[in-house]
Protein backbone atom coordinates (compact mmCIF):
# COMPACT_ATOMS: atom_id res chain seq x y z
CA UNK A 1 0.00 0.00 0.00
CA UNK A 2 1.31 3.60 -0.42
CA UNK A 3 2.67 5.08 2.28
CA UNK A 4 3.12 8.72 3.41
CA UNK A 5 6.58 9.32 4.95
CA UNK A 6 8.51 12.83 6.10
CA UNK A 7 11.33 13.50 8.13
CA UNK A 8 11.28 12.01 11.52
CA UNK A 9 7.92 9.85 11.04
CA UNK A 10 7.21 7.57 14.23
CA UNK A 11 5.31 3.78 13.29
CA UNK A 12 2.23 2.89 14.76
CA UNK A 13 3.32 1.06 16.60
CA UNK A 14 6.64 3.33 18.35
CA UNK A 15 3.60 5.55 19.22
CA UNK A 16 1.16 2.51 20.78
CA UNK A 17 4.13 1.64 22.67
CA UNK A 18 5.33 5.14 23.62
CA UNK A 19 1.77 5.62 24.80
CA UNK A 20 1.36 2.32 26.49
CA UNK A 21 4.15 3.74 28.81
CA UNK A 22 2.84 6.89 29.08
CA UNK A 23 -0.82 6.07 29.99
CA UNK A 24 0.63 3.89 33.22
CA UNK A 25 1.90 7.82 34.66
CA UNK A 26 -0.90 10.06 33.88
CA UNK A 27 -4.12 10.23 35.39
CA UNK A 28 -7.34 11.93 35.40
CA UNK A 29 -8.01 14.86 38.31
CA UNK A 30 -10.48 16.75 38.97
CA UNK A 31 -10.74 20.19 39.26
CA UNK A 32 -13.32 22.33 41.36
CA UNK A 33 -16.57 20.84 40.74
CA UNK A 34 -19.08 23.82 40.80
CA UNK A 35 -22.84 24.59 40.14
CA UNK A 36 -23.95 21.91 37.58
CA UNK A 37 -21.11 20.43 37.74
CA UNK A 38 -20.97 17.08 39.62
CA UNK A 39 -18.03 15.27 41.56
CA UNK A 40 -17.48 12.04 39.59
CA UNK A 41 -16.53 10.52 43.22
CA UNK A 42 -20.59 11.26 44.12
CA UNK A 43 -21.16 8.46 43.05
CA UNK A 44 -21.01 5.54 40.30
CA UNK A 45 -23.08 7.07 37.98
CA UNK A 46 -21.78 8.08 34.54
CA UNK A 47 -21.23 11.62 34.07
CA UNK A 48 -19.77 13.43 31.03
CA UNK A 49 -16.40 15.07 31.09
CA UNK A 50 -14.21 18.11 30.08
CA UNK A 51 -10.87 17.79 29.94
CA UNK A 52 -8.45 21.00 29.89
CA UNK A 53 -5.12 19.77 28.47
CA UNK A 54 -2.56 18.73 25.37
CA UNK A 55 -4.69 15.77 23.00
CA UNK A 56 -1.55 13.68 23.75
CA UNK A 57 -1.58 13.65 27.24
CA UNK A 58 -5.56 13.83 27.61
CA UNK A 59 -6.44 10.76 25.06
CA UNK A 60 -3.37 8.54 26.36
CA UNK A 61 -4.44 8.92 29.84
CA UNK A 62 -8.09 8.18 28.17
CA UNK A 63 -6.45 5.21 27.00
CA UNK A 64 -6.76 3.53 30.61
CA UNK A 65 -10.12 3.62 31.09
CA UNK A 66 -11.60 3.57 27.25
CA UNK A 67 -9.15 2.22 25.22
CA UNK A 68 -11.45 0.63 22.10
CA UNK A 69 -14.79 2.14 23.35
CA UNK A 70 -15.49 5.37 22.21
CA UNK A 71 -18.47 4.83 20.00
CA UNK A 72 -18.19 7.93 17.51
CA UNK A 73 -14.84 10.91 17.20
CA UNK A 74 -15.45 14.20 15.93
CA UNK A 75 -12.56 16.47 14.96
CA UNK A 76 -11.54 19.61 13.95
CA UNK A 77 -8.12 20.11 14.36
CA UNK A 78 -6.04 22.98 13.42
CA UNK A 79 -5.91 23.36 9.77
CA UNK A 80 -2.55 24.80 9.85
CA UNK A 81 -3.93 28.04 8.58
CA UNK A 82 -1.09 29.55 9.46
CA UNK A 83 -2.86 32.04 11.89
CA UNK A 84 -3.55 33.22 15.55
CA UNK A 85 -7.37 32.71 16.58
CA UNK A 86 -8.25 34.87 19.79
CA UNK A 87 -11.71 36.64 21.45
CA UNK A 88 -11.52 39.95 22.03
CA UNK A 89 -7.75 40.62 23.27
CA UNK A 90 -7.40 37.05 24.49
CA UNK A 91 -6.00 34.29 22.31
CA UNK A 92 -7.79 31.30 21.92
CA UNK A 93 -4.90 29.33 19.92
CA UNK A 94 -2.09 29.59 17.64
CA UNK A 95 -2.33 27.71 14.17
CA UNK A 96 0.76 28.32 13.42
CA UNK A 97 3.43 25.74 12.37
CA UNK A 98 6.30 27.68 10.88
CA UNK A 99 6.49 26.38 7.56
CA UNK A 100 6.93 23.18 9.19
CA UNK A 101 4.70 20.49 7.67
CA UNK A 102 7.00 17.46 8.85
CA UNK A 103 5.74 18.31 12.32
CA UNK A 104 2.23 18.97 11.17
CA UNK A 105 1.97 15.77 9.95
CA UNK A 106 3.57 13.72 12.92
CA UNK A 107 1.39 15.66 15.35
CA UNK A 108 -1.49 14.62 13.14
CA UNK A 109 -0.77 10.94 12.60
CA UNK A 110 -0.01 10.60 16.40
CA UNK A 111 -3.65 12.32 17.12
CA UNK A 112 -5.23 9.59 14.86
CA UNK A 113 -3.05 6.27 16.40
CA UNK A 114 -4.54 7.68 19.88
CA UNK A 115 -8.05 8.06 18.41
CA UNK A 116 -7.89 4.97 16.12
CA UNK A 117 -6.67 3.03 19.81
CA UNK A 118 -9.78 4.26 21.62
CA UNK A 119 -12.22 3.66 18.71
CA UNK A 120 -14.80 0.90 19.61
CA UNK A 121 -14.58 -2.00 16.94
CA UNK A 122 -17.50 -0.73 15.41
CA UNK A 123 -16.38 2.85 16.07
CA UNK A 124 -16.38 5.62 13.13
CA UNK A 125 -14.31 9.04 13.28
CA UNK A 126 -14.84 12.12 11.33
CA UNK A 127 -12.19 14.08 10.47
CA UNK A 128 -12.67 18.05 9.47
CA UNK A 129 -10.14 19.15 7.46
CA UNK A 130 -9.77 22.07 4.46
CA UNK A 131 -7.68 21.93 1.41
CA UNK A 132 -4.59 22.92 2.98
CA UNK A 133 -4.33 19.18 5.12
CA UNK A 134 -7.45 16.82 3.76
CA UNK A 135 -5.48 15.29 1.07
CA UNK A 136 -2.22 14.16 3.63
CA UNK A 137 -4.86 13.24 6.50
CA UNK A 138 -6.57 10.97 3.75
CA UNK A 139 -3.25 8.87 3.36
CA UNK A 140 -2.54 8.48 6.86
CA UNK A 141 -6.17 6.87 7.65
CA UNK A 142 -5.98 4.71 4.94
CA UNK A 143 -2.07 3.52 6.39
CA UNK A 144 -3.71 3.62 10.12
CA UNK A 145 -7.17 2.10 9.25
CA UNK A 146 -6.68 -0.40 6.50
CA UNK A 147 -3.63 -2.25 8.25
CA UNK A 148 -5.24 -2.65 11.34
CA UNK A 149 -8.34 -4.49 10.40
CA UNK A 150 -10.09 -5.97 6.82
CA UNK A 151 -12.80 -3.89 5.55
CA UNK A 152 -12.34 -1.06 8.09
CA UNK A 153 -10.82 2.27 6.54
CA UNK A 154 -12.00 4.87 4.04
CA UNK A 155 -16.35 5.60 4.43
CA UNK A 156 -16.74 9.31 2.86
CA UNK A 157 -14.96 12.49 1.59
CA UNK A 158 -17.74 14.63 2.38
CA UNK A 159 -17.99 17.76 1.06
CA UNK A 160 -19.51 20.94 3.38
CA UNK A 161 -19.96 23.60 0.81
CA UNK A 162 -20.32 26.67 2.18
CA UNK A 163 -21.13 30.83 0.65
CA UNK A 164 -19.21 32.41 2.95
CA UNK A 165 -15.57 33.03 2.98
CA UNK A 166 -13.43 35.21 0.56
CA UNK A 167 -12.89 35.72 -2.86
CA UNK A 168 -10.16 34.62 -4.96
CA UNK A 169 -8.37 37.01 -7.69
CA UNK A 170 -6.15 33.88 -8.99
CA UNK A 171 -7.80 31.04 -8.58
CA UNK A 172 -11.38 29.49 -8.06
CA UNK A 173 -12.67 30.79 -4.63
CA UNK A 174 -12.50 27.89 -1.68
CA UNK A 175 -15.85 27.41 -0.22
CA UNK A 176 -15.71 23.84 1.55
CA UNK A 177 -14.33 22.25 4.02
CA UNK A 178 -13.20 18.10 3.72
CA UNK A 179 -15.19 15.73 6.57
CA UNK A 180 -13.72 12.36 6.33
CA UNK A 181 -15.37 9.70 7.18
CA UNK A 182 -13.35 6.29 8.19
CA UNK A 183 -14.56 2.89 10.30
CA UNK A 184 -12.69 0.85 12.58
CA UNK A 185 -14.19 -2.40 10.71
CA UNK A 186 -16.89 -2.96 8.20
CA UNK A 187 -20.01 -2.76 10.80
CA UNK A 188 -20.28 0.47 12.12
CA UNK A 189 -23.39 2.17 13.20
CA UNK A 190 -24.77 4.28 10.16
CA UNK A 191 -28.20 5.83 10.13
CA UNK A 192 -29.19 7.36 6.78
CA UNK A 193 -32.62 7.11 7.21
CA UNK A 194 -32.62 9.93 10.42
CA UNK A 195 -30.74 12.66 8.27
CA UNK A 196 -32.55 11.42 4.70
CA UNK A 197 -34.77 14.32 3.08
CA UNK A 198 -38.27 13.51 1.96
CA UNK A 199 -38.93 13.26 -1.75
CA UNK A 200 -41.04 15.85 -2.09
CA UNK A 201 -43.00 17.58 -4.96
CA UNK A 202 -40.15 19.57 -6.54
CA UNK A 203 -38.50 17.99 -9.70
CA UNK A 204 -35.38 16.41 -9.28
CA UNK A 205 -32.88 15.03 -11.49
CA UNK A 206 -34.86 14.16 -15.05
CA UNK A 207 -37.74 12.46 -13.23
CA UNK A 208 -41.37 12.07 -14.41
CA UNK A 209 -43.91 13.28 -12.29
CA UNK A 210 -47.41 11.65 -12.23
CA UNK A 211 -49.75 13.02 -10.07
CA UNK A 212 -52.36 10.34 -9.10
CA UNK A 213 -56.19 10.50 -8.52
CA UNK A 214 -55.66 11.70 -4.84
CA UNK A 215 -53.49 14.43 -5.93
CA UNK A 216 -50.28 11.97 -4.59
CA UNK A 217 -47.16 12.59 -6.66
CA UNK A 218 -44.63 9.82 -7.71
CA UNK A 219 -41.50 10.49 -9.67
CA UNK A 220 -40.10 7.75 -12.32
CA UNK A 221 -37.36 7.18 -13.84
CA UNK A 222 -35.64 4.69 -16.65
CA UNK A 223 -32.58 3.73 -16.59
CA UNK A 224 -30.61 0.39 -18.09
CA UNK A 225 -33.66 -0.82 -19.51
CA UNK A 226 -35.58 -0.86 -15.88
CA UNK A 227 -38.45 1.61 -14.59
CA UNK A 228 -37.59 2.96 -11.23
CA UNK A 229 -40.90 4.84 -9.39
CA UNK A 230 -40.41 6.46 -5.97
CA UNK A 231 -43.62 7.85 -3.86
CA UNK A 232 -43.29 12.03 -2.97
CA UNK A 233 -42.97 10.66 0.60
CA UNK A 234 -39.97 8.41 0.12
CA UNK A 235 -36.58 9.37 1.53
CA UNK A 236 -33.73 10.40 -0.50
CA UNK A 237 -30.24 8.78 0.26
CA UNK A 238 -28.38 11.37 1.61
CA UNK A 239 -25.06 12.72 -0.54
CA UNK A 240 -21.82 13.41 0.45
CA UNK A 241 -22.04 16.95 -0.56
CA UNK A 242 -23.62 18.80 2.05
CA UNK A 243 -24.78 22.10 1.08
CA UNK A 244 -27.80 22.82 3.34
CA UNK A 245 -25.63 23.90 6.50
CA UNK A 246 -24.79 27.30 6.59
CA UNK A 247 -21.76 29.06 8.63
CA UNK A 248 -22.73 31.16 11.38
CA UNK A 249 -23.20 34.57 10.83
CA UNK A 250 -21.45 37.29 12.85
CA UNK A 251 -24.66 37.78 14.38
CA UNK A 252 -26.19 34.21 14.77
CA UNK A 253 -27.68 33.50 18.22
CA UNK A 254 -25.91 30.15 18.39
CA UNK A 255 -22.42 32.19 18.35
CA UNK A 256 -20.74 32.28 21.52
CA UNK A 257 -17.63 34.11 19.93
CA UNK A 258 -15.15 31.43 19.56
CA UNK A 259 -13.31 31.64 16.24
CA UNK A 260 -13.90 28.73 14.56
CA UNK A 261 -17.22 27.54 15.53
CA UNK A 262 -18.91 25.23 13.48
CA UNK A 263 -22.79 25.02 13.79
CA UNK A 264 -24.53 22.60 15.58
CA UNK A 265 -26.71 21.49 12.57
CA UNK A 266 -23.36 19.75 11.22
CA UNK A 267 -22.47 17.72 14.10
CA UNK A 268 -26.38 16.68 14.45
CA UNK A 269 -26.17 15.23 11.03
CA UNK A 270 -22.82 13.17 12.05
CA UNK A 271 -23.98 12.20 15.62
CA UNK A 272 -27.54 11.11 14.52
CA UNK A 273 -26.28 9.12 11.53
CA UNK A 274 -23.15 7.49 12.90
CA UNK A 275 -24.15 7.29 16.55
CA UNK A 276 -27.01 5.84 18.93
CA UNK A 277 -28.77 7.07 22.00
CA UNK A 278 -26.24 6.08 25.18
CA UNK A 279 -23.04 6.01 22.85
CA UNK A 280 -19.91 7.34 23.87
CA UNK A 281 -18.61 10.71 21.63
CA UNK A 282 -15.28 11.68 21.76
CA UNK A 283 -14.16 15.55 20.45
CA UNK A 284 -10.43 16.25 21.70
CA UNK A 285 -10.23 19.39 20.04
CA UNK A 286 -13.90 20.72 21.24
CA UNK A 287 -13.00 24.72 21.09
CA UNK A 288 -16.55 26.63 21.29
CA UNK A 289 -18.10 23.16 22.70
CA UNK A 290 -20.19 22.21 20.11
CA UNK A 291 -19.94 18.69 19.78
CA UNK A 292 -20.47 18.49 23.97
CA UNK A 293 -23.40 20.31 23.64
CA UNK A 294 -25.49 18.56 20.50
CA UNK A 295 -24.24 14.88 21.87
CA UNK A 296 -26.20 15.84 25.65
CA UNK A 297 -29.02 17.41 23.60
CA UNK A 298 -28.95 13.80 21.52
CA UNK A 299 -29.04 11.98 24.53
CA UNK A 300 -25.16 10.52 24.00
CA UNK A 301 -22.86 10.26 26.60
CA UNK A 302 -19.49 12.77 26.13
CA UNK A 303 -16.15 13.34 26.97
CA UNK A 304 -14.50 16.67 25.21
CA UNK A 305 -11.28 17.99 25.51
CA UNK A 306 -8.96 20.99 24.36
CA UNK A 307 -5.81 22.55 25.48
CA UNK A 308 -6.89 26.30 25.39
CA UNK A 309 -8.34 27.86 28.38
CA UNK A 310 -10.62 30.31 26.38
CA UNK A 311 -12.43 27.02 24.84
CA UNK A 312 -12.72 25.39 28.23
CA UNK A 313 -14.35 28.38 29.40
CA UNK A 314 -16.72 28.75 26.53
CA UNK A 315 -17.55 25.14 26.33
CA UNK A 316 -18.40 25.34 30.24
CA UNK A 317 -20.65 28.37 30.26
CA UNK A 318 -22.65 26.58 26.95
CA UNK A 319 -23.24 23.60 28.94
CA UNK A 320 -23.92 25.10 32.18
CA UNK A 321 -26.63 27.44 29.99
CA UNK A 322 -27.71 24.36 28.43
CA UNK A 323 -30.55 21.83 29.97
CA UNK A 324 -28.38 19.20 30.69
CA UNK A 325 -26.83 16.41 32.85
CA UNK A 326 -24.43 17.05 35.15
CA UNK A 327 -20.69 16.87 34.03
CA UNK A 328 -17.44 16.88 35.55
CA UNK A 329 -14.50 19.41 34.56
CA UNK A 330 -10.72 17.53 34.76
CA UNK A 331 -7.47 17.46 33.43
CA UNK A 332 -4.18 15.29 33.31
CA UNK A 333 -1.45 15.30 36.00
CA UNK A 334 1.27 13.12 35.56
C1 LIG B 1 -10.71 24.40 14.68
S1 LIG B 1 -10.79 24.59 16.39
C2 LIG B 1 -12.15 23.54 16.84
C3 LIG B 1 -13.46 24.25 16.70
C4 LIG B 1 -14.64 23.43 17.18
N1 LIG B 1 -14.93 22.32 16.32
C5 LIG B 1 -15.86 24.33 17.23
O1 LIG B 1 -16.82 24.13 16.47
O2 LIG B 1 -15.84 25.26 18.02
C6 LIG B 1 -9.41 23.65 16.92
C7 LIG B 1 -9.28 23.54 18.42
O3 LIG B 1 -8.18 22.68 18.71
C8 LIG B 1 -7.58 23.12 19.92
N2 LIG B 1 -6.23 22.55 19.98
C9 LIG B 1 -5.16 22.86 19.20
N3 LIG B 1 -4.10 22.10 19.54
C10 LIG B 1 -4.52 21.27 20.54
C11 LIG B 1 -3.89 20.25 21.29
N4 LIG B 1 -2.62 19.90 21.08
N5 LIG B 1 -4.62 19.60 22.22
C12 LIG B 1 -5.92 19.93 22.45
N6 LIG B 1 -6.56 20.91 21.77
C13 LIG B 1 -5.87 21.56 20.83
C14 LIG B 1 -7.61 24.62 19.81
O4 LIG B 1 -7.49 25.23 21.08
C15 LIG B 1 -8.97 24.85 19.14
O5 LIG B 1 -9.96 25.10 20.10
Amino acid sequence: MAELVWKGKKSYAAIAAETALATQQLYIKEDHPCKQEHSASDSQMWHNRLLHGDKSSVLAALLNEFATSVDLVYIDPPFMTGRTFSKDAQVAYSDTWGNDLDGYLQWLYHTFVLLHLLLASNGSLYVHLDWRAAHYARILLDEIFSTHSAGAGFRNEIIWQYQSGGRAQKSYARKHDTILLYTKSPQYCFHPERIAERRGTQRRNHMRKTVKGDGHVCWTIRSAGRLYTYDEDSLITPTDVWSDIHHLHQKDPERNGYATQKPEALLERIILASSEEGNLVLDCFCGSGVTPAVAERLRRRWIACDQSELAIEVTRQRLLAQQQAPFVLQHVVR
